[in-house]
């Protein structure tokens, strides 16, 4: 059904949405009107500051939040798939955010159809992993998380090359990185429901690096700017600290990711080492 209202205004008032679970379910709906043609024009409305959030989880800083030991006990895996919830929640929030933010670089169509795509895969996640927090008697908002994914998209709020050179290849490439082991490690744990979800989120996150790069090499291209150095300019003004080694090489390629990205830009030369899967 075709709306009157514009794209950015509707994916401001769903930013702006309190409730995770019916931001998640939300999203998909939006996506698929915005897929059927629902949407005539993009609008030019602002997206809040800060994304609407649930009084719970409440925010603590890192140092914080539970640890995530995987083992047979439930605890462990409980405060990961929490942990894992948040982020994909936050990825909702930035997937949303990159669609409604930059409308004055007029991109073209294609770039609201790759981001909207990458806010329905995280929404995807975010239910599947409440369906594995019930499995455990759990509930998204029974521990705390932290905010530094936010907080670090957010200095990259007037920036969209800063924005793409962030979010998607270094926090969302990261994931590639840390996801593997996990899997292994739940799989170890006998708890394979959780492991098959975490599958599904890893080859999902290949397509959402690959958007990124896809995008942050399309502007490159139309500021005539060189995209490895720009990168690595962009990381060392939004990014604190050096990117964290053993990389998954084979993720990040099969993304479209060089290592001549990242490798310079590492805190140690001795582990370019690619996780097992
Ligand atoms: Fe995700
Ligand atoms: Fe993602």
């Amino acid at each position: 059904m075709r709306t009157e209202q514009t794209l950015t205004s509707a994916l401001a008032n769903l930013l702006r949405v309190d409730c995770a679970l019916d931001k998640a379910k939300s999203v998909r709906q939006l996506v698929a009107q915005w897929q059927n043609g629902g949407y005539v024009t993009i609008g030019s409305e602002r997206p809040p500051v800060r994304p609407g959030r649930p009084n719970r989880p409440q925010l603590r800083p890192p140092r914080e939040v539970p640890r995530r030991r995987i083992g047979k006990a439930t605890g462990g895996r409980i405060a990961l798939v929490h942990a894992i919830a948040h982020i994909e929640l936050n990825a909702i929030d930035l997937a949303l955010d990159m669609a409604c933010r930059y409308v004055a670089h007029r991109l073209p169509n294609d770039f609201y159809n790759d981001w909207l795509a990458v806010a329905d895969d995280e929404a995807r996640h975010f239910l599947m992993l409440l369906d594995r927090l019930a499995a455990m008697d759990a509930r998204y908002g029974d521990l705390p998380a932290h905010d530094g994914l936010w907080q670090a998209a957010q200095e990259t709020t007037d920036d969209l090359l800063g924005r793409l050179a962030i979010a998607p290849l270094v926090l969302e490439a990261r994931g590639l990185d840390v996801t593997p082991s996990m899997i292994d490690r739940l799989q170890a744990a006998a708890d394979p429901e959780t492991a098959a979800a975490f599958t599904i989120i890893m080859n999902d996150e290949i397509g959402h690096v690959a958007i990124g790069k896809k995008w942050f090499d399309y502007v490159c291209g139309m500021q005539r700017r060189d995209p490895v150095s720009t990168w690595h300019q962009l990381v060392g003004t939004y990014f604190r600290g050096a990117l964290k080694p053993p990389f998954n090489i084979s993720a990040r390629t099969a993304a479209n990711f060089s290592a001549a990205f990242y490798a310079p830009m590492a805190e140690r030369t001795d582990l370019y080492d690619s996780p097992r899967r």
